[in-house]
């Protein structure tokens, strides 16, 4: 079996790229260890910057979103029992993000690859990469009983934080810079009308929470919680009770509650692997770094990548010039960076640190304050979380 692009997983990154190089006729087979019912119904990230939703409309897969998709324009920062609001179209001439769940994003990406007939092989088993710094690297797995050799002229390795393909790498090539935070979020889906119009980001003595939302009926929250605490340490009380505590307002604001129909606890890091590539393999997405949550980066930064190796990948197949695909990596990176600063920086301001004493929770309410009255310093989170400028190849 041989064919141009090998990509492994169907996360946003994989099937954003296949999708991507397909629109310009270049092939590629695109592997995924999951069922599809799977991938389509992993409950993760929400926010889409302006970006992301541009790729998603320009390639044509962009109609569902802009039917279903909620634009935001603000959020809400809640500390000391006020809510400040961040302008997002005033702070940066007009840019909006969009709520549009990244399991309905797979859906719609998933559907464009197999109505188009291209291949999208789930359910793939003992996947491993090899011969990645020859001119045609390999991937070898197995579906069903059968074991296949798959021959490309470049592996994509987008299978997320615990995949092969960057382990595949040789000891040495990489360098990895790594932060754990001291905390997880305890993340709920419940069924509940909108218990604010934009999503609040709180920072409470008693720890962050955050109130999202999926849509009029489904609203999504969470709370910072210890690194080793399990949704079977929160019953549906305690949770509307400890959500209550730290979203409360002078002015008394509750959440509307509602049944709670999906619990999890997400563990927070900050990951860099630097290069990403080696050879003819090249990282994209949680296979190459991985944001804490808190400023909604991850999803946005997979695209981000997959848009440059997809301009580097349509220029050597064009002009036969691999100039593009020696920059990808470099030209990732200062994007990715600049992401990692600003989750790194609105986590470190919206959580309550163990251990942390009076004096950093101080700074962190000063912080807060000055980001909510300085037209400068408003500005310059507005324009992170509405997105950085895409690169280019
Ligand atoms: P992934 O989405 O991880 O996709 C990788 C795919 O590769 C998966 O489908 C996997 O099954 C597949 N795969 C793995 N190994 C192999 C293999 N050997 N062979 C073939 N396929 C393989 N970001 C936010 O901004 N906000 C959030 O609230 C948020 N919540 C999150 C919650 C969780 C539990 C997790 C894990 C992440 C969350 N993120 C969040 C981050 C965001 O979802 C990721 O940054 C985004 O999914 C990255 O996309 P990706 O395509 O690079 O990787
Ligand atoms: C959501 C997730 C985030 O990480 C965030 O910063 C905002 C919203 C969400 O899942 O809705």
């Amino acid at each position: 079996m041989r064919t141009q692009v090998g990509i492994v997983g169907a996360g946003p990154a994989g099937l954003m790229l296949a999708h991507l190089l397909a629109r310009q006729d270049i092939d590629s087979v695109l592997l995924e260890t999951r069922s599809r019912k799977e991938i389509e119904e992993t409950i993760r990230a929400g926010v889409l910057e302006q970006g992301t939703v541009d790729v998603m409309v320009e390639s044509g897969v962009g109609a569902r979103l802009q039917r279903d998709g909620f634009l935001h324009g603000g959020i809400s920062l809640r500390f000391d029992g006020l809510d400040h609001r961040i302008d997002f179209p005033g702070l940066t001439g007009g840019k909006r993000v969009t709520v549009y769940a990244q399991h309905e994003v797979i859906k719609d990406l998933a559907k464009a690859r197999l109505d188009a007939g291209r291949p999208l092989l789930f359910e793939v088993k003992d996947v491993s990469v090899y011969d990645l710094a020859s001119d045609s690297p390999r991937i070898r797995f197995r579906q069903g009983g059968k074991v296949t050799e798959l021959e490309c002229d470049f592996v994509a390795g987008c299978d997320g934080t615990h995949g092969v393909c960057r382990r595949a790498i040789p000891g040495g090539v990489l360098r990895i810079f790594e932060r754990v935070y001291p905390f997880a979020w305890y993340g709920i889906l419940c069924e509940a009308p909108p218990s604010s119009e934009e999503l609040v980001y709180a920072l409470h003595e008693r720890g962050f929470a955050l109130v999202s939302t999926r849509s009029p009926d489904i609203q999504r929250m969470y709370l910072q919680v210890d690194p080793g605490d399990r949704v079977e340490n929160w019953s549906d009380e305690r949770t509307w009770s400890e959500l209550r505590a730290r979203l409360a307002t002078r002015e008394g604001w509750a959440p509307k509650e509602g049944p709670i129909f999906h619990k999890s606890v997400i563990g927070m890091r900050s990951f860099v692997a630097e290069p990403m590539h080696y050879g003819r393999l090249y990282l994209a997405g949680d296979a190459a770094h991985v944001v804490p949550p808190t400023g909604a980066k991850g999803l946005n930064l997979a695209i981000a990548d997959v848009r440059v190796l997809a301009e580097a990948l349509v220029a050597f197949y064009r002009s036969g010039s691999s100039e593009a695909l020696e920059h990808y990596s470099t030209v990732a990176l200062r994007r990715v960076w600049k992401a990692q600063r600003f989750s790194w920086w609105m986590t470190s301001m919206l959580h309550r640190f163990p251990g942390g004493d009076e004096f950093q929770y101080r700074v962190q309410l000063a912080e807060l304050d000055y980001v909510t009255s300085s037209a400068a310093a408003a500005a310059s989170l507005a324009e992170n979380y509405v997105g950085l400028p895409m690169e280019h190849a």
